[in-house]
């Protein structure tokens, strides 16, 4: 809306624009005596007379349009006459203004056979004036059929917003975020366009779903109640509460209500949300949530699950279980449980908790141990190689990080498998506190505290093995 100030401001500017066309053309016109000019170069002497005639007869026409719509409409009828109708009655104006001051400067030419006869004329002005003639007619028509008002809801396309005005060439609306859109009358002409009068009681619908245990009844009843007195929601129609659909995990409701003020239906719709909320919360009645039923296999070994007998097998490639027999491999196959590494993926973490070893059943890993320089290899472990030893024999913290190296498969076995196999098999303690010595002599080499590993310390391993195992 323009301000008082702007109003006088574009008043005092009419006026200025006006007093000055006239006075060029008094001075101009006294200069040939006041009568048009005559003699050979009268042609040309007469343009500036129609361009300051017809400046002066469209300021006249605006002046005239303000005092028609400004003042005698409104004050008379109380009408307020949309853009287009201002802009088509100027236009109209203007042209017959043009018109007979043409043919008033020069009544030797023809006006309607300059335009008529020029049919390369005739193309330019079609072509260039397409889409605003376009815009034009879908605006006349528009108005003629009044199908929204300034004020009204519509959804046009992929807009929606209030009405703030039908101009000649396009329509304006105010989104919800506050920006404006400008819609073309031509293309909204194309498009079915959905609208919500002003002054007409709209309805809106909000969805919700309940759980099956909780009674219909009761739901309509609530609901009815949370939404009855929110703002905005009109108290001359009811709301309706009715089930939509049994659908998978809910029942599915809807509630409709009417708006005294439709363009405010965002709010409201969040507001009966939240008086379904607590309505819900005081009463009992609980939202449903996507629910299912999963049928659950417990299965011992991850992807990919290598038979019993290949897992046997390679087991008894490892150097320590070389002393077991056939059976007591199958038992200790069935026992392990397979895991699969993206390479990069660390299997074991220094520091942690550990109580099971780790047989390589394909792939590769790195034992790596964190220097001032960062993380240092101290070994690659393939195929048949074992790990994570320490920590299940000892008790102790992991001493090393394991990381794959590339996709790697490897056999857990636990505390209980092993114990067993302690217990049939006495020599298996012996030849395990040998690698756990060794590669403690391993671990300390590049460390700053070299540590002595010696037999002596291994005989310690061993004992404290059968210790933590409860051997004798
Ligand atoms: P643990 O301490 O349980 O976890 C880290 C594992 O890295 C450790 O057991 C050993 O199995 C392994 N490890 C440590 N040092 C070496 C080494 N020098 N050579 C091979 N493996 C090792």
């Amino acid at each position: 809306m323009p301000t008082k100030r702007n109003r006088r401001n574009r008043v005092i500017l009419f006026v200025l624009a006006t007093v000055a066309t006239a006075l060029a053309l008094y001075f101009y016109l006294s200069s040939f005596g006041y009568h048009l000019p005559t003699g050979e170069s009268a042609n040309w002497q007469r343009i500036p007379i129609v361009v300051l005639t017809a400046l002066l007869g469209y300021l006249t026409v605006r002046a005239l349009n303000a005092a028609l719509f400004d003042f005698v409409l409104r004050l008379r009828r109380r009408y307020e006459a949309p853009t287009l109708v201002r802009n088509i009655f100027t236009l109209l104006a203007f042209t017959i203004l043009f018109v007979v001051i043409f043919k008033y400067v020069y009544p030797s030419y023809d006006l309607g056979a300059l335009f008529t006869t020029s049919a390369i004329f005739g193309v330019i002005i079609g072509l260039a004036l397409q889409d605003t003639l376009g815009n034009f007619f879908a605006g006349l028509s528009l108005h003629a059929d009044r199908p929204f008002q300034v004020g009204d809801v519509i959804v046009v396309g992929d807009h929606t917003g209030v009405v703030e005005g039908i101009t000649w060439r396009a329509i304006k609306l105010r989104t919800f975020q506050n920006h404006i859109v400008l819609i073309a009358n031509s293309a909204a002409g194309k498009e079915p366009i959905e609208v919500s009068p002003r002054d007409n009681l709209n309805a809106r619908l909000v969805f919700f779903g309940t759980l099956y245990s909780d009674s219909p009844a009761k739901t309509i009843h609530v609901v009815k109640e949370a939404v009855r007195d929110a703002d905005n929601v009109s108290e001359r129609i009811k709301p309706i509460v009715r089930i939509r659909n049994f659908g998978d995990s809910s029942i599915d409701w809807e509630v409709k209500y009417w708006l005294e003020d439709y363009a405010k239906y965002n709010d409201t719709d969040a507001l009966v949300r939240q008086r379904i909320w607590y309505a819900f919360r005081r009463s009992g009645i609980t939202f449903a949530f996507p629910t299912r039923t999963l049928y659950l296999e417990r299965t011992t070994k991850a992807e990919p699950v290598p038979a019993e007998d290949q897992i046997a097998d390679r087991l008894s490639a490892v150097p320590i279980f070389s002393p077991l027999s056939a059976d007591e491999l199958k038992q200790l196959a069935a026992a392990t449980m397979g895991h699969v590494f993206a390479p990069g993926e660390t299997l074991i973490r220094a520091g942690d908790e550990g109580s099971s070893m780790f047989v390589v059943y394909s792939g590769r890993v790195a034992v790596q141990v964190a220097d001032a320089a960062g993380p240092r290899t101290v070994a690659e472990l393939t195929e048949g190689n074992f790990f994570g030893e320490m920590a299940l024999f000892t008790g102790e913290p992991r001493t090393a990080n394991v990381v794959a190296l590339e996709e790697t498969a490897v056999l857990e076995i636990g505390h209980a498998a092993m114990k067993h196999l302690f217990e049939t098999n006495p020599g298996l303690a012996e030849s395990i506190s040998w690698t756990i010595a060794e590669r403690q002599a391993d671990l300390a080499k590049g460390s700053e505290a070299a540590a002595q590993t010696s037999l002596h310390e291994t005989a310690g391993l061993l004992s404290s093995i059968k210790r933590f195992f409860g051997l004798r």
